[in-house]
């Protein structure tokens, strides 16, 4: 039997619409500052489908290119604007920045209320404390995924493979807060009998960055698994799952394209709406 696909298009569709509407509501319109360092073709591909996404709901951007030589202070003058900016409600500085950045202290240099990536110390401690805040596009957007498509997680046993802060790390926690409520194991490239461990896994989730490496045998019959990954290789692009091989005995699979990505993109939609409204008080 076939696995039911994750439609991660389908589900940011939804996540727009009421995004679209709630902004309709606003008496203002909120904005997203973008920065963009360097000439990464990836990097420029996603900050424009950003803007492009915020465009669709309503969302007024500001975009901010800066090269790849720009000096770390230069970098924190340009993000210290922004927070003073008050046109600006999220400012995402798209990663990883070029070498000799240290993009750890370029992240905390963003305000607190104005980070719609959720990745700065203090948004990651409240989440560490289980306490509202902006929380990561990513884990979120998975969360909304798996709830949109009726995959339950209370009771469950979820296997994270990836210990990244932009993902795995953010992620496991979330599965295992108090009302969530998953069991949740946090495996790594380092992780001893890895196909074992992920094979206990009702919910497995691909955030490695190696093309294709969770194949069937990983997975348990019937399981959820999330695909986090996203590579270019000789024959287009590839997740960190053997879609082919794993889609034959999973119960329900994120493509790759089409899956995870477009929930990050509309994620990142909310997080604009909520620091908006934070921040102006509506
Ligand atoms: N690069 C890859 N994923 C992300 C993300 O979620 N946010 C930012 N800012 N950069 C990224």
């Amino acid at each position: 039997m076939s696995a039911l696909i994750l439609d991660g298009k389908e589900s940011a569709r939804k996540v727009k619409s009421e995004v679209s509407a709630a902004v309709a509501d606003l008496d203002y319109r909120p904005g997203l500052a973008t920065v963009l360092v360097g000439d990464d073709p990836a990097s420029h591909t996603y900050v424009r489908g950003k803007r492009s996404d915020a465009a669709e709901v309503g969302i007024l951007s500001f975009h901010h290119e800066h090269p790849a030589d720009i000096r770390q202070d230069e970098l924190e003058d340009v993000i210290a604007g922004l927070n003073e900016d008050n046109a600006v409600d999220g400012i995402l500085v798209q990663l990883p920045l070029p070498e000799g950045l240290d993009s750890e202290r370029i992240v905390s240099s963003i305000d607190p209320a104005k980070d719609v990536d959720g990745l700065h110390p203090h948004n990651l401690g409240l989440l560490l404390l289980g306490r509202p805040g902006l929380r990561p596009c990513t884990p979120s957007g998975i969360m909304r995924m798996l709830e949109d498509n009726g995959v339950g997680v209370a009771g469950k046993t979820a296997v994270v493979i990836g210990r990244s802060f932009l993902v795995g790390r953010p992620l496991a926690l979330m599965m295992a807060t108090k009302g969530v409520d998953a069991t949740v194991t946090m495996a790594h490239s380092r992780t001893p009998d890895l196909v074992e461990v992920s094979r206990r896994a009702d919910i497995l989730v691909a955030a490695i960055g190696v093309p294709r490496m969770v194949n069937a045998e990983y997975v348990k019959p019937g399981a959820a698994v999330i695909d986090v990954g996203i590579s270019r290789v000789e024959d287009g692009l590839a997740g960190d799952v053997d879609f082919e091989s794993v889609r034959e005995v999973a119960g329900s699979i994120t493509p790759v394209p089409g899956g995870v990505g477009p929930m990050t993109r509309a994620m990142l939609l909310v997080n604009t709406l909520e620091a908006a409204r934070n921040r102006r008080g509506s």
